[in-house]
């Protein structure tokens, strides 16, 4: 096959080649990226040399620039991670997340409908989110049928994506599935979201910024394991199908915290008491969720994936990461994003 995996330098698109390109040598796969803050081309040192992999920078707000790399290589499977993917981001700033995952989404569509016939055997493969779903209570879990109630301009953007993609499979038969999945944590995060910042911050003795009475709850899942099931719904999927994918790993943010605190402090032979008292609660997000839980029976029935990591293996594996990848964590924090974080985030972090 030849595959265009848009977002393949970002944290879940570079986990995906970097499990994927060696394992499939028989597959051409084609990185087709903006390269924008959250990018890495070191997240994919090791893999970038193989002869079955290629980066195209394009941003896919730019129909010619997509148009070039889907004539270039003509995929039969188009892997779509590209996107805006920070609620705080889009809070601050909410067009960039209403052109890349909105108008994006649709101009890879395009790219799609005008080469692909309804009898050739291809795929897009849309990967989401569970925020398209809203916010549950304390019981209670998103199923696939759960009507859609975003709160985010992150969520919202993304639920509109998910509706034209399964618009151009009604309409159109473009062979699309869907895949929505819950909160991802593992290496090559970039740290922005909960999990790497507050590794990293714990590391440097600055202050932990929990919003909010940090009761929010997230099913957490290990991103290789997300990966998998990516790889899985495209192998066995059903088309025109959405699945979840989540965790089974309900956690409060609270707890979330406290559990890194204490692994940065064994793994750096520090008193956790110390890394403890760097917690510090900070005003709410606005519109802030209380609680995401997925069912992820329909991909364990149909697909049989089920994850592989519990939280307490996943989040070790992932400190260390960090601890041991200081030169990747230089790199993206240089420039561009520590301009941003002073400008918008000083008042956050104390
Ligand atoms: P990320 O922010 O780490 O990476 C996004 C990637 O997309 C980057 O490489 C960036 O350069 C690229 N990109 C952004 N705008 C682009 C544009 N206009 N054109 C081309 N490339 C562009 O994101 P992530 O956390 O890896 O998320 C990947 C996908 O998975 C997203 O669609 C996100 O909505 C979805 N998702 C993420 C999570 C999570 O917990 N991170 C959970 C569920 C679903
Ligand atoms: P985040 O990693 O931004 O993911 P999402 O908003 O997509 O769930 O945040 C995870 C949770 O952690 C969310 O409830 C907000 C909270 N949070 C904090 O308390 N402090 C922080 O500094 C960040 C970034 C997030």
């Amino acid at each position: 096959m030849k595959i265009i995996v848009t977002g393949g330098a970002g944290f879940i698109g570079a986990n995906f080649m970097n499990q994927m390109v060696p394992a499939f040598p028989e597959h051409q796969f084609v990185n087709l990226d903006k390269l924008t803050y959250a990018a890495n081309l070191g997240s994919l040192r090791g893999i970038d040399t193989l002869p079955n992999y290629a980066l195209r920078r394009a941003d896919i707000t730019d129909m010619d620039a997509v148009d070039a790399v889907f004539e270039e290589f003509d995929p039969d499977l188009v892997v779509h991670f590209a996107a805006e993917s920070h609620v705080d981001r889009s809070i601050l700033g909410p067009r960039e997340f209403v052109r890349t995952n909105i108008e994006g989404t649709f101009n890879l569509l395009e790219a799609c409908r005008k080469r692909w016939s309804g009898d050739d055997n291809r795929l897009f493969q849309h990967v989401s989110t569970d925020e398209v779903y809203g916010s549950l209570g304390d019981t209670g879990l998103f199923e696939e049928s759960t009507a859609y109630d975003p709160s985010s301009p992150y969520s919202a953007s993304k639920a509109a994506s998910d509706h034209i993609v399964r618009a151009y499979h009604r309409t159109y038969g473009l062979p699309i599935k869907i895949t929505n999945c819950s909160n991802n944590y593992g290496p090559m995060q970039f740290p922005e979201k909960l999990v790497p910042l507050m590794i990293l911050n714990a590391v440097e003795r600055k202050p932990l910024p929990i919003y909010g009475a940090g009761l929010n709850v997230r099913d957490w899942l290990y991103v290789q394991d997300h990966c998998e099931a990516i790889w899985t719904v495209i192998e066995k999927g059903q088309v025109g199908r959405t699945y979840n994918i989540g965790g089974n790993n309900e956690m409060q943010n609270i707890k979330v915290v406290d559990t890194l605190c204490e692994i940065v402090a064994e793994e750096t032979g520090t008193d956790p008491g110390e890394i403890l008292a760097l917690k510090h609660f900070v005003t709410d997000r606005p519109g802030h969720d209380l609680r995401y839980a997925v069912d992820a029976t329909r991909i364990r029935e149909e697909c049989g994936w089920e994850p592989k990591e519990t939280f307490d293996t996943g989040i070790r594996k992932t400190v260390q990461w960090y601890l041991s990848n200081q030169d990747w964590v230089g790199s993206v924090r240089s420039g561009e994003y520590l301009k941003w974080i002073d400008l918008n985030y000083g008042d956050r972090t104390g």
